[in-house]
């Protein structure tokens, strides 16, 4: 297939990217690098040996979009493009709204103009809001806590309405649990702008040394050691989940949900307690209390997945551990 990735050059596209490649589909990518570099459409090319078309486009800039479905032939799209932080949603709701919404709402009416009518889109276990119990299931009900989870539930639900409409549509919803880990070649990964706030990326910041300790959230959770669980999985597992549900939705036609995780939970301390085993590091761990807003469990069921497009991760935390430090080191030293 020929495939169009919004959001190509981040984390998780950039991996998409390059199993799509290694699968045999050709790509464009399309990004506006507002929290990506250029330099990752050059390791993919080097990781995979293939090459592609690629654009610095903004969702929000319409007549550009429109000349680029205008120059390719495309199958589908898998739509990453979005903005991510839960804490910065809170403080510019509007950006967020406006990002997410808007640019999903551009690139459904281009698609609609070239007759294009398959569609991946990620979305979120966030999703699940603070209702539901572990393990969240597909069918459970969807609500938010914040700006940013509340365009997650809104894009599914614009989804949701088009495919009713569009008897030809296909799409397909994955609702990705803690995605962490890096490619085995140390080239690309997770590489946030300023202080993290996901707990990975800082414990690698505070292994390299930019950040002095770990923070861990909470240790009065009702868990088994006090600390935060989360269903963590390889982003190059993600990554090949998104080439199964693009595979199903060549025969499948409708709307269809998916949680991506690995179905077993993993506290803060477990996570950390690996990474030292693993990387043969020693971490300084910083106590603290809650983060506002942070929910005590999270896992998900993913038989559907297993199921129906025939997905299931095969990667560890030790794999995951390994890989995000390999990237990290491999980052730093090329600076
Ligand atoms: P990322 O920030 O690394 O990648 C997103 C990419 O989209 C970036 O390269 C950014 O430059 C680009 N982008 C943002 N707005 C754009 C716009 N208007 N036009 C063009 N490009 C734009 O994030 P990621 O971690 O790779 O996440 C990808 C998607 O998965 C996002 O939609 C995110 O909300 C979702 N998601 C991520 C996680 C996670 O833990 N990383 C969990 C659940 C869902
Ligand atoms: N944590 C720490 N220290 C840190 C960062 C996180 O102890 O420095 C803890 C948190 O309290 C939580 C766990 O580590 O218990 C995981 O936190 P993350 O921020 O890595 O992940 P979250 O599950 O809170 O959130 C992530 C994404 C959201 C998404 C959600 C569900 O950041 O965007 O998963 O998919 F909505």
């Amino acid at each position: 297939m020929n495939v169009l990735v919004t959001g190509g050059a981040g984390f998780i596209g950039s991996h998409a990217c390059v199993s799509l490649l290694e699968e045999g589909h050709n790509i464009i990518i399309l990004d506006n690098y507002s929290n990506s570099s250029p330099e990752v459409i050059d390791h993919i090319k080097t990781i995979t040996g293939r090459t592609f078309s690629h654009y610095n486009c903004d969702l929000l800039d319409y007549t550009q979009l429109d000349t680029i479905f205008g120059k390719h032939e495309i199958d589908a799209v898998i739509h990453f493009a979005g903005l991510k932080s839960v804490p910065e949603s809170t403080t510019i709701p509007l950006t967020y709204y406006h990002n997410n919404l808007t640019g999903t709402l551009h690139l459904l009416q281009i698609m609609e103009k070239h007759k294009v009518r398959r569609l991946v889109f990620s979305s979120s276990a966030t999703v699940y809001g603070t209702n539901n119990v572990v393990p969240y299931e597909e069918s459970m009900p969807t609500s938010a806590t914040n700006p940013y989870g509340w365009t997650k539930v809104m894009i599914e639900q614009m989804l949701r309405d088009y495919t009713s409409a569009v008897p030809d549509a296909a799409v397909t919803c994955l609702r990705y649990f803690n995605p962490i880990g890096a490619h085995k070649s140390g080239l690309i990964g997770d590489n946030p702008n300023g202080i993290p706030n996901n707990l990975m990326p800082y414990v690698c910041q505070a292994a390299i040394g930019i950040l002095p300790s770990i923070k861990v959230y909470g240790t009065d959770f009702p868990t088994k050691d006090g600390t935060g669980v989360r269903d963590y999985l390889h982003v190059a597992d993600l990554a090949d989940g998104h080439v199964k549900a693009l595979e199903h939705l060549e025969k499948a036609k409708g709307f269809f949900v998916y949680n991506l995780g690995t179905g077993q939970g993993t506290s803060v301390l477990e996570l950390i307690d690996t990474f030292e085993r693993v990387n043969n590091i020693k971490l300084k761990r910083d106590i603290c209390g809650r983060r506002a807003g942070d929910i005590a469990t999270s896992f998900a069921n993913v038989n559907h997945a297993i199921e129906e497009i025939g997905w299931e991760t095969k990667y560890t935390l030790e794999d995951m551990c390994r890989d995000s430090w390999k990237f990290i080191q491999t980052k730093n030293k090329n600076k």
